[in-house]
């Protein structure tokens, strides 16, 4: 049976720090299927939309430029409850405080630059793959 699906990013400074081969083997390793993968970057617009959100929020402004400084890696991930699953293995939103071995322990920097995006909600994350992937893109 299918599992749900959670909507990830390797965020701009991972992936220039050349971290996007080693998390796609830790998503291998953590038994997570991708379904849609893309190398792109988000313009202004599409980030501040992304992450609408969190608009109101004092990061927002950071956030948005942060996300928007070069390409990024966004997958769809499939597997039993994938929002949840995903969450547990990337580690706390902080690196500092995410736990040893976890993607965001592993290759975060700051708050900000955390490595890797995970959604936080089914619905979030249906909202979120559509974002970037159509239905011709889906495997
Ligand atoms: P992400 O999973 O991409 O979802 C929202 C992002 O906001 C989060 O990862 C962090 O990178 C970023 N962020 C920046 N400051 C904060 C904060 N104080 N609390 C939560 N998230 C923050």
């Amino acid at each position: 049976m299918a599992g749900s699906i959670t909507l990830t990013m390797i965020k701009p400074l991972a992936v220039q720090k050349g971290f996007t081969g080693p998390i796609l083997a830790k998503i291998a390793e953590g038994g997570f299927k991708i379904i849609a993968m893309k190398y792109t970057r988000l313009s202004v617009n599409q980030a501040r939309k992304f992450y609408e959100v969190h608009k109101d929020r004092p990061f927002y402004d950071s956030l948005v430029n942060s996300m928007t400084s070069g390409p990024i890696v966004a997958a769809i991930l499939e597997k039993e409850n994938a929002v949840q699953a995903w969450r547990d293995y990337i580690g706390a939103t902080n690196p500092a405080n995410a736990a040893p071995g976890t993607i965001r322990a592993l290759y975060g920097t700051s708050l900000e630059a955390n490595a890797v995006h995970g959604s936080d909600s089914d619905e979030n994350a249906i909202i979120e793959g559509d974002f970037f992937f159509s239905k011709m893109e889906r495997f």
